[in-house]
């Protein structure tokens, strides 16, 4: 997805404005621009990569003040001319826009007969002409931003500077995100903090309608009716390092491998012994409001609604509240019937997801009461909801999730005990799945150790076109995101069936071209399991079972057998192999495993 910095301070901008958008690049993008201020503006765009940039930048590229963009095409191919930043015709305004502007074709029709010129197919480009327009009578650029912004319909996050006005840049926000980081005597602004953190960690998010201006000794925010807001910074704890691959090959591989500390900082002081009961003081409930839901809908996107998927399960077993979860798209579309005594649960990795924060402000002007289980700190989606748990997984860089993922599924088995405990969960049963919890860290590292056996069974299968992923009940989110993980970076097809399902379609496809991967915990599904193992094999399909045992050899060519936890939490542990076989599978077909084609790490357009 697009990315933006802007920066004003007493250093050349070119140089911080390439590091950030060099640290936007895990996002996805297919080009990238940078302008500087000085006496004029001086711009340089390509189609590419950052780098391909950095190529054409000048070394005397000078000026202390400029904007930046990595841009994700919507509106046009990717090109040079298409990339931002975009300047008027009188080359006095430069303007970065994230997001989708729907009334772009009205005021481009509007401003040609007007007698503008636009070089670029861009929804964007009109917010250049149409700030130029004012720019000379208004009293401040921000009264121009603000006027232009008016005319518009849609989202964005936008940074715009004046070659008039060499000291302010303006930022502005509705529906994309835009982060200001305050420095020493210099300010900057991004659509994420990954592209600030190596200047600063206090940050200010803007809501949605706020402008701010941003000068060299400091910045000042606006609502949308042009009067002064007030705002806190907060301090970010991720850090630069965070950013770096760390000695792996590849971010992913690096993510997987981060589990046992992810999990471990998911869990940290939330368990307690004395009573087997989750402390989760950031959902804002007592007891007798937890007590009061009978129902619990859950939403994301992506592998965030299949970590939903274990989520509802847990509920319902632990807490036997029935839940489930559904595409936070979908769910916002079909003008959801909104219950009081239900309890949502959005979750986002990066918190900014388009469609699920749009889902949970269609849930709050409903009524509804929303937990987030968010991993960015003072993310929107975090902002937005009544309450909830932050995972404390770190930045997630690769397109891919692995330890949001599984963090995600811990926090909703930490919900869940939660849940059940002030209601028919037994101490005992509390105590049991405390245990199994604090077991979690030190079982993934034995998953992690399995990985030249997982390495050698990834590259026997990644030849395959097409594999099917089987699972049931507990086993089918497995399923579902292990095909997930397998066609999003390796580009093979994958298909997800509940196993039961196999034989009411899919079955038809079995075949030995197209392999199996069958979760098989060792549940009470156990021996259902092992049938739908023996109808796969009965078509001459290979399988590839992940359970807990090794299967007899007439059921299964291969098996990876994973460390048994309690069934309930078993899904969480189950997952992580399917993560580094996918991985495996896409290093062995090449694949750029971190920026996979035609995905952005949060998607924040609709
Ligand atoms: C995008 C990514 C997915 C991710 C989904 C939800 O589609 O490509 O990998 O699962 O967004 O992201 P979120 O940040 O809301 O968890």
């Amino acid at each position: 997805m697009c990315g933006i910095v802007a920066y004003v301070g007493p250093k050349d901008a070119a140089p911080i404005l390439l590091e950030g958008l060099q640290r936007l690049e895990y996002r996805g993008y297919d080009s990238a621009g940078v302008v500087v201020s000085n006496r004029g503006l001086k711009m340089r765009k390509v189609k590419g990569r950052v780098a391909d940039l950095a190529a054409v930048v000048p070394a005397r590229f000078r000026g202390t003040l400029g904007i930046g963009h990595t841009r994700w095409a919507t509106h046009g191919a990717p090109s040079d001319v298409n990339a931002h930043p975009h300047l008027s015709a009188d080359e006095r305004i430069a303007v970065v826009h994230n997001g989708i502007i729907e009334n772009a074709d009205e005021l481009r029709a509007k401003l040609e007969a007007d007698g503008a010129v636009f070089v670029s197919e861009t929804d964007s480009e009109v917010l250049s002409h149409l700030i130029a327009r004012t720019v000379e009578d208004a009293d401040s650029l921000a009264e121009a931003v603000r006027g232009a912004l008016k005319r518009v319909v849609g989202t964005y996050g936008i940074a715009v500077i004046d070659a008039q006005r060499p000291g302010e840049v303006v930022v502005a926000r509705n529906g994309s995100p835009i982060v200001l980081g305050i420095g020493e005597k210099e300010m900057f602004a991004a659509s994420d903090v990954a592209a600030l953190v190596r200047y600063t960690r206090q940050v200010v998010h803007l809501e949605d309608g706020e402008l701010a201006v941003l000068k060299t000794d400091g910045f000042t925010t606006f609502a949308s009716d042009a009067r002064e807001t007030a705002k806190e910074p907060l301090t970010v704890d991720w850090e630069a390092g965070h950013y770096d691959t760390g000695g792996y090959e590849h971010y992913l591989l690096k993510e997987i491998s981060e589990q046992p500390e992810t999990v471990a900082r998911t869990l940290r002081g939330r368990l307690d012994d004395r009573f087997h009961i989750a402390h989760l003081g950031g959902l804002n409930m007592d007891a007798r409001e937890t007590r009061s839901f009978r129902r619990v809908k859950i939403i994301g996107c992506g592998s965030a609604y299949y970590s939903g998927q274990i989520g509802a399960q847990l509920i319902e077993e632990l807490a036997r509240i029935p839940a489930d979860a559904e595409p936070a798209s979908e769910f916002r579309y079909r003008s959801p019937v909104v219950e009081p005594d239900t309890l949502y649960v959005a979750i986002s990795q990066s918190g900014e997801t388009y469609d699920t924060l749009a889902a949970v402000q269609e849930l709050k002007r409903k009524g509804g009461r929303v937990l987030g289980i968010v991993n960015t700190v003072g993310s929107a989606i975090a902002r937005e909801v009544d309450g909830g748990l932050y995972l404390h997984a770190g930045p997630e860089v690769s397109v891919a999730s692995t330890k949001a993922f599984t963090s995600t599924a811990v926090a909703f088995a930490l919900l869940a005990l939660h849940l059940g405990r002030v209601r028919d969960l037994s101490p005992a049963d509390g105590r049991r799945i405390c245990e199994g919890l604090r077991a979690l860290p030190g079982q993934i590292k034995e998953i992690l150790a399995l990985e030249p056996q997982i390495k050698e069974l990834a590259h026997k299968y990644a030849g395959s076109p097409s594999m099917m992923f089987v699972g049931r009940v507990r086993g089918y989110p497995v399923a579902r995101e292990g095909a997930q993980k397998l066609k999003e970076i390796s580009y093979v097809h994958a298909e997800a069936y509940p196993a039961s399902e196999l034989k009411h379609g899919p079955l038809a496809l079995i075949g030995p071209e197209m392999p199996t991967v069958a979760i098989v915990p060792d549940d009470e599904l156990l021996d259902k399991n092992l049938t739908t193992l023996g109808e796969i094999r009965a078509r001459g399909g290979r399988v590839l079972m992940v359970g807990h045992r090794e299967a007899d050899p007439r059921l299964a060519d291969d098996c990876l057998v994973v460390p048994r936890n309690e069934i309930e939490l078993d899904p969480i542990l189950l997952s992580i192999p399917l993560q580094i076989f996918a991985y495996h599978a896409a290093v062995a077909l090449e694949r750029d495993v971190d920026k996979p084609r035609n995905l952005a790490k949060s998607v924040t357009v609709e």
